[in-house]
């Protein structure tokens, strides 16, 4: 149906005012706080193409580009002739395919885990777990669950998926925040709050996406241990980046083995979409049913899970893919530290550069877009305000001029408004 053919409903229209879309809308787009959602017509990677016009892209989440390569494209395909294109429905009402048990074998493989459970996005599954650990639920007398007295702490800057997820729990009484990556308030909480309650879980991300930090993983698990908590690690930025022992971060991460649950997003390193949570095999299982986002939608679809099997593979077998994405992210690091750009402070794939004023900011973000460039800006609400940042990734087929280009734009700029 094309837009003129989409009759205007007068009752929306005028009600547009009542609900205040009408002024939201325009004062945003007026105000630069959301532009109309650019449409893309080519595959997104390095570059980005919106009808014909190409950018240089430091958005993509996407960061190796895999899906851009010939052996995984013929194996999405040969998957797709296999497994055809759809799950058909919920993993409860009629199974799921031998592919996403494949690729859930997998990663309990990769996780040392028990049991896995994968979800259509990782922003379900997040949103699953923390619905499973708060729920009441009974099938009958004797098949019935009650967490409903379960209490969740949350790193403060976690995902909003996470806060979502917990937003029918009463702050300060079953659901508390400790300060981001503050072991010391986190065991201040625990101490206080395990005094009285019997069922505590701590959630908090492995690499946090607004700042590239990194999680104190030991002194947090040491926390949840003494105080007896469950702990889930959200490590949709850490999955298959971090961990083996030439890495960054190897001590952080070499505590993960003590996380009880862990949640994966495929999105990032994997490239794909999807997510997954692991764990034991009581819990898991349960939650085919308690999530709510395992049984009330349908799951990945048949082909992107074998992709991610195969992606798996892959990367475990040729670590040089990601060794030499990371050696590579750290180069641009180190080029924008040496030009006294105040970067953030973690070493991470994940770099952001400090712009200051949100005016700053919309107008740095705008000389880029002028010179073919994507590059992401936070600003308020997002960050502080006046603490606007640009935050990038490296894409794995960047070529080194892109790079330059970037780094002579960013410098550039930063002598004409001062950052
Ligand atoms: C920490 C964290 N958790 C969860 C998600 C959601 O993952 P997905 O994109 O797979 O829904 C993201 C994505 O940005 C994330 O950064």
């Amino acid at each position: 149906m094309t837009s003129s053919a989409v009759s205007k409903n007068s009752l929306c229209e005028s009600d547009a005012d009542l609900w205040g879309f009408n002024n939201f809308t325009d004062a945003a787009v007026n105000e630069g706080f959301f532009y109309d959602i650019l449409t893309t017509t080519k595959p997104v990677g390095p570059t980005i193409t919106y009808n014909d016009d190409e950018f240089i892209n430091f958005a993509s989440i996407n960061i190796l580009d895999l899906h851009q390569t010939k052996d995984v494209l013929e194996h999405f395909h040969a998957a797709a002739d296999i497994y055809g294109l759809t799950t058909g429905g919920s993993r409860v009402t009629q199974g799921v395919c031998e592919a996403h048990k494949k690729m859930e074998n997998h990663l309990c493989l990769l996780n040392g885990q028990e049991r896995a459970i994968s979800f259509a996005s990782g922003l379900l599954a997040n949103l699953g777990f923390i619905n499973a650990m708060s729920c009441k639920f009974h099938f009958s007398e004797t098949c019935e669950i009650d967490n409903s007295d379960a209490i969740f702490v949350l790193d403060h800057d976690c995902h909003w998926s996470l806060w979502k997820a917990a937003s029918h729990l009463k702050f300060g009484q079953q659901l508390f925040s400790f300060k981001h990556n503050n072991p010391t308030d986190l065991r201040k909480l625990l101490a206080r709050l395990s005094a009285k309650h019997d069922k505590i879980i701590v959630a908090f991300e492995s690499v946090y996406s607004a700042d590239g930090s990194i999680a104190p993983m030991k002194e947090l698990f040491d926390a949840c241990e003494q105080y007896h908590a469950l702990s889930y690690v959200d490590d949709a930025n850490g999955f298959l980046i971090y961990g083996p022992q030439n890495r960054l971060f190897v001590n952080e991460f070499a505590q993960m083995k003590r996380a009880t649950f862990k949640m994966v997003s495929f999105s990032k390193a994997v490239g794909m979409e999807g997510g997954a949570i692991t764990g034991p095999e009581k819990y898991i299982h349960a939650f085919e049913v308690l999530s709510g986002t395992s049984l009330f939608t349908a799951a990945i679809q048949p082909p992107t899970a074998s992709t991610i099997d195969y992606i798996m593979y892959k990367l475990t077998a040729q670590p040089e893919i990601m060794d030499t994405y990371l050696s590579r992210s750290l180069d641009l690091r180190q080029r924008l530290a040496e030009r006294k750009l105040q970067l953030n402070e973690d070493p991470s794939y994940i770099i952001s550069v400090l712009i200051g004023q949100d005016e700053k900011a919309v107008k740095v973000y705008e000389k880029f877009l002028e010179e073919k460039m994507i590059v992401p800006m936070f600003r308020y609400p997002a960050v502080r305000p006046d603490h606007a940042l640009i935050r990038i990734m490296l894409n794995a087929h960047h070529t080194e001029e892109q790079i330059n280009r970037f780094v002579d734009v960013l410098c550039r700029l930063q002598k004409k408004y001062g950052f």
